[in-house]
């Protein structure tokens, strides 16, 4: 990240009104690349670039947590060429980045099986993960090798084993008690989720957590999705009725 002025909350936003915690799936980088002329590769290092203007976005406007689905579980099912790019890519910039998070108060932290990472990829995120802990800034989680089905079934796994070593009764097994499981367990829920370039899936991606969120997809592809379309998204986030699943008195 790159020292620059702070850039002030748009005026048509409500402080007030702004999500905690955003999720975004990075999705288009290809497509860019492709119809730029260029190989999807480039996709990747410019979609990297966009993820840090995002994240200055979330620190400046004060949202403290932003997810960003860096790879999926089945994302290794691509060319092996994209694959070792992208974890190439990954381990690049934890090592070029880790300075200026620490000067910007940026805690960065990683969900997923990272166990099947390369092990220099995994001493990089232990590295950044642990330098960082104590940022305060702005939070950026980092979904890598993740797939809610596998997080969820690795939550149960858990709680089975709980249940027969007899530390808890199966009437005890709660909302909170499989929360406390997942990789999230000391994160609050998003409140908003982002998925660019016109696919409107959620592709295995915080499956449990965004049971309330408010999701908004743009065809914007994920290289250009610049501050004004993370405005615009937040915008159309501030005039959504949040219900929780209860009725407005006052409606
Ligand atoms: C999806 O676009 C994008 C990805 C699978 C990779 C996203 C990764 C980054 C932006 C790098 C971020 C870096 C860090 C350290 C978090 P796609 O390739 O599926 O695009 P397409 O649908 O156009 O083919």
């Amino acid at each position: 990240m790159i020292a620059q002025n702070l850039s002030p909350l748009p005026i048509d936003l409500n402080p007030q009104c702004l999500p905690q915690h955003v999720a975004v799936i990075m999705d288009g980088n290809g497509r860019w690349a492709t119809r730029q002329g260029f190989p999807r590769v480039a996709g990747h290092r410019q979609g990297a670039r966009t993820l840090k203007a995002l994240l200055r976005c979330c620190k400046d406007w004060e949202i403290p947590t932003l997810t960003a689905y860096a790879f999926s579980t089945e994302n290794w099912r691509r060319p092996t060429e994209e694959v070792d790019f992208l974890m190439l890519l990954f381990e690049r910039l934890l090592k070029k980045e880790l300075a200026e998070m620490n000067r910007e108060g940026v805690r960065i932290s990683f969900i997923g099986d990272l166990d099947a990472l390369a092990p220099s990829l995994q001493r990089q995120i232990e590295r950044a993960t642990k330098a960082t802990a104590e940022n305060q800034s702005v939070h950026l989680m980092v979904a890598a090798n993740y797939g809610s089905r596998s997080e969820m079934i690795h939550a149960c796994q858990k709680i089975a084993q709980q249940v027969q070593q007899g530390k808890l009764d199966p009437t005890e097994i709660t909302e909170k008690v499989l929360s406390q499981q997942l990789y999230t367990s000391d994160i609050p829920d998003p409140d908003l989720l982002i998925r660019t370039s016109g696919e409107t899936r959620l592709s295995n991606y915080l499956l449990w957590q965004i049971a309330y969120t408010e999701l908004y997809f743009t065809d914007t592809l994920w290289p250009d999705f610049d501050q004004s379309a993370f405005h615009q998204a937040l915008k159309e986030y501030g005039k959504r009725d949040r219900k929780f699943g209860q009725v407005r008195l006052s409606a």
